[in-house]
Order: structure tokens, then C-alpha cells, then sequence
């Protein structure tokens, strides 16, 4: 069966991986989670993994890592990436029919995004889920959408595109363009996402970045990654950010 992301696994590292925002907002989350992870080797559990850039990341720094995702010509991207790292095997999990792992894991890790094609219900569930399937003193590393983003609302309200300035304020799904696919999304502060993960203790939350990855190579990307430095410095809440990382701890 074809799945929503299908269509965009192909152009994926081209229209996002290998931007440089891309790439930026990437290096934030890794300096982040390889220092939770320290140099024994660790059992990582990825989901939504797309093209596996983070997969062979942490398959380098000696993890062994089970990528999954529900899009299987995303794992084909993955699969070749990782072909000489022995350490990462690929698996189709869907997250919103998840399976009993006959395994706990030392990190469960979702980046960017994957985890906002998910309703609250199913969040909820997947939090449950996520317990389970943690060791003691495991991690969950979740970086996600916020409601509030703040440079794409300027955008839109300069645009004066009024009408969707305000749709990830909307509990019902927004259907997001993804390469001609309609991608049912749902946005989450961090505040909502704290809430639905009250049986595990946050240790971190953070913004990855502040500006879209779409803005790579525009005039105005110099501008804007002035204003992101400066946002970070002010630590701007991480609800204003383009995707914002939460740690949690078991
Ligand atoms: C924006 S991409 C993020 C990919 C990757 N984590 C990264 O860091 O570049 C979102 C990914 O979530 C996956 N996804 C969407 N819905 C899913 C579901 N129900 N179960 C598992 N993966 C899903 C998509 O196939 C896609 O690969």
C-alpha cells in the first residue's frame, strides 16, 4: 500500500536533509542526543526514520540502531545509506498501530516531525507504548512541530494568506502538501506534549531552530539566521521555534 510520504522520499535529502537550515537544525538535535548517549554503545529504537540520515549517524558512533518507518520507499533510502554499517537494521513500523517489541530500548527516537501525523489519542497511546518499550533510565527523544511557530506566521501574515495563519492552532487535522500527497498533520506546544507524557519526567526542552528549512538559499536566509542566533540567545520559548526537541526520561 502506498503511504503519505512515498512520494517525497525520493527529493527528501534534496529539499530538506542537505539545506543548509536542514542541516543546521540537524546538528542541533545530534550534539543533543550523542551526549545523552555518551560512548558505550546504545540500543536505539528510530522511528519515522525517513531517508535514515540520523540512523547512520548514531550507527557510526558505534549504536545499534532499529530504523522503522511506515513508508517503505523511505526505508529503501535508508536501507542503501546504512548498507556497510552492520548496526542498523530496518523494520516498517506504523505508529499508529503499534506492535508489542520483544525488547526494551536504551533511546526511542523521533526527529522531525513524524510523531505531528498523530491525533492526541494516538499520541496518548503512543506514550504508553513508549514506557514499555524503555529501559531504566532509557531516554525518548521527540522533536516535533509547535503550534506557535513564529517566522512561518510572519510569512503567512505578510503574504496575507489569513486564513491558514491560524490552522495549527486547530485541533482538527491540518492537510499539509507533501510532494502532492495530503498529509493529515496535528501541532503540539511543548506544554501539550508534557502533558500527554505525564508517566515519564522531562529532562530537556529545546528549540532545534527557528526558521524553516524553505528559506535555504533565499535572499533573506542570511537575515534570518541572524534573527535565529539572536533568538537563541534571548532562549526564545521553543513553542516559536520551526520543530522543537523534548527529552524525556524513564
Ligand atoms: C518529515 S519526515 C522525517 C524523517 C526523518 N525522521 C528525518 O529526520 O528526516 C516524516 C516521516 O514520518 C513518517 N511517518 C508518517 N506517518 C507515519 C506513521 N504513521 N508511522 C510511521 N512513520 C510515519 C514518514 O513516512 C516520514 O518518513
Amino acid at each position: 500500500m502506498s503511504q503519505d510520504f512515498d512520494n517525497a522520499a525520493k527529493g527528501y535529502d534534496e529539499t530538506f536533509t542537505n539545506t543548509k537550515i536542514g542541516k543546521q537544525q540537524r546538528q542541533v538535535v545530534w550534539n543533543y542526543v550523542d551526549q545523552i548517549l555518551s560512548d558505550s554503545p546504545k540500543s536505539i529504537l528510530e522511528l519515522n526514520c525517513g531517508t535514515g540520515e540520523d540512523a547512520r549517524h548514531f550507527a557510526e558512533s558505534g549504536h545499534n540502531v532499529i530504523a522503522t518507518d511506515i513508508s517503505r520507499k523511505m526505508l529503501t533510502i535508508t536501507k542503501g545509506k546504512c548498507q556497510t554499517l552492520d548496526q542498523v537494521t530496518t523494520q516498517v513500523l506504523d505508529l499508529t498501530n503499534l506492535p508489542n517489541l520483544d525488547q526494551q530500548f536504551d533511546l526511542i527516537f523521533s526527529n522531525f516531525g513524524g510523531l505531528n501525523c498523530l491525533d492526541r489519542d494516538q499520541l496518548k497511546r503512543f506514550a504508553e507504548w513508549s514506557l514499555k518499550h524503555l529501559k531504566k533510565d532509557g531516554s525518548l527523544v521527540l522533536v516535533m512541530m509547535p503550534r506557535d511557530t513564529l517566522i512561518e506566521k510572519w510569512y503567512r501574515k505578510y503574504k496575507g494568506d489569513n486564513n491558514s495563519i491560524e490552522l495549527r492552532q486547530s485541533n482538527q487535522p491540518t492537510a499539509v502538501n507533501v510532494d502532492g500527497q495530503a498529509v493529515h498533520t496535528y501541532f503540539y506546544n511543548p506544554k501539550g506534549v508534557i502533558e500527554l507524557f505525564a508517566n515519564l519526567n522531562v529532562a530537556q526542552i529545546k528549540a532545534t531552530g527557528y526558521v524553516p528549512s524553505y528559506w535555504s538559499e533565499h535572499r533573506l536566509e542570511g537575515l534570518l539566521l541572524g534573527l535565529d542566533l539572536f533568538f537563541n540567545l534571548i532562549s526564545l520559548s521553543p513553542k516559536y521555534g520551526d520543530h522543537f526537541l523534548v527529552h524525556f526520561h524513564k
